[in-house]
């Protein structure tokens, strides 16, 4: 049995929830959340054990257990130290924390601890992304020079999000959200995956703006950024909640183009579109090739509001790893990593990266 416990069951918990159900043998073996009628909503919906204080809920979990801190952005820094602290490896969802200083505290606390802690997105081992990096390993585009990546959600202040409810009622935290600012909340999704095909950055330059709307005077609500990788690789990765919908992520390679459209959806399809000339024309073919691993990839979930994710690939993973002794592919490194640089997307200026990792290696179905 996967022993795996859970510290914030609002909105997103359900989600792992509904990821978890693909897994026979993961046990739900503790929940606390500190608002008392969203863990009993919670748990009765799911019939899991609920603890009334996080300390109750540690000293019911056996060891090794693995808890996800699916708290809010402001609560992980906090949360996930006293998980560490009381010897519990940590999932954390993203961002990690919203300071390097605390960040670096967690990294070091989980070292001196021999625990391991991670944090999401899970989607990087997940089929499109895991795709996408068999694509870029067998020198489909050649050599790849330059990316694109869009994480637009469309105009969400005109968005009906004050009625978004999660499966087991939580609304959606509308609140939260706009204050934290679409950046933190989502350049994450395609910075892993950068990070682990390319491995780490080596500085970044970015722009923010408040452009308005019913959130107005919260974070920025929008940014670019120019990411310049070690390896050489530069892309562009804009986030907003103003422009159209746009989640697509175009690699530019000298033989042609990797594009894939639906960052939140494990199963997108990938295409590669060839580049050639038509007599005196340079043309990139329209509709491109679709590409496929050779076999059965991982358990998949059916779409809930904007996701089509399984997000417990990150936690399954995890703990297959610890488990084996081995590193998690999702690694301290990586989450301190990450965290860094997405930090400095959200900056609005220029960083240089303080700190590194080593690429990812590939999902064994993915080789
Ligand atoms: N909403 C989404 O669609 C979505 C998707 C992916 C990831 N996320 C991420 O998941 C995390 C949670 O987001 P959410 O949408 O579920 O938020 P939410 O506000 O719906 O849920 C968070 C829950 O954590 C509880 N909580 C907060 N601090 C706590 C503490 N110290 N101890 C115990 N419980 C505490 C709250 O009471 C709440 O029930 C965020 O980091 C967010 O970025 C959200």
């Amino acid at each position: 049995m996967r022993d795996v416990a859970i510290i914030g069951c609002g909105f997103v918990a359900d989600l792992y929830l509904r990821s978890f159900a693909l897994y026979r043998d993961v046990k739900i073996c503790g929940v606390f959340d500190h608002d008392a009628d969203r863990l009993k909503a919670f748990c009765n919906y799911w019939n899991l054990p609920s603890a009334p204080t996080q300390d109750a809920l540690f000293a019911s979990l056996p060891k090794g257990a693995l808890i996800l801190n699916l708290t809010n952005p402001g609560e992980h820094f906090a949360v996930s130290r006293a998980c560490l602290g009381a010897g519990f490896h940590v999932f954390s969802e993203k961002p990690l924390t919203l300071t390097m200083k605390d960040a670096r505290a967690l990294h070091t606390q989980a070292q001196a601890a021999n625990l391991h802690f991670a944090t999401a997105p899970s989607s990087v081992l997940g089929q499109a992304a895991q795709t996408l990096g068999h694509a870029l390993r067998n020198d489909t585009i050649g050599t790849p020079k330059l990316i694109y990546a869009e994480l637009d959600d469309g105009f969400i202040s005109q968005a009906p999000y004050k009625s978004w409810k999660s499966e087991s009622g939580a609304a959606w935290p509308y609140g939260d959200e706009f204050a934290t600012g679409c950046t933190l909340e989502h350049a994450g999704y395609y910075l892993s995956w950068l990070i682990a095909w390319f491995g780490p950055v080596a500085f970044v330059t970015s722009a923010t703006a408040s452009l308005g709307g019913a959130y107005a005077n919260k974070a920025p609500d929008f940014s670019t950024a120019t990411i310049y990788f070690k390896s050489g690789m530069v892309a562009r990765l804009t986030t907003s909640i103003i422009a159209s919908h746009d989640h697509q992520i175009r690699i530019f390679g000298d033989k042609g183009v990797l594009a894939m459209k639906r960052a939140w959806d494990n199963s997108a399809p990938v295409r590669f579109h060839r580049r050639f000339t038509l007599r005196r024309k340079l043309v990139e073919h329209p509709l491109g090739k679709r590409l496929r691993l050779s076999g059965p990839t991982h358990p998949k979930v059916k779409r809930f509001g904007a996701a089509a994710m399984n997000f417990a690939l990150g936690p399954i993973e995890m703990l297959d790893a610890i488990s084996a002794g081995a590193t998690p592919r999702l690694s301290g490194d990586y989450a301190l990593h990450l965290n860094e640089v997405t930090l400095a997307v959200a900056a609005g200026d220029t960083q240089k990266m303080t700190t590194t990792c080593i690429p990812m290696e590939p999902m064994p179905w993915a080789l």
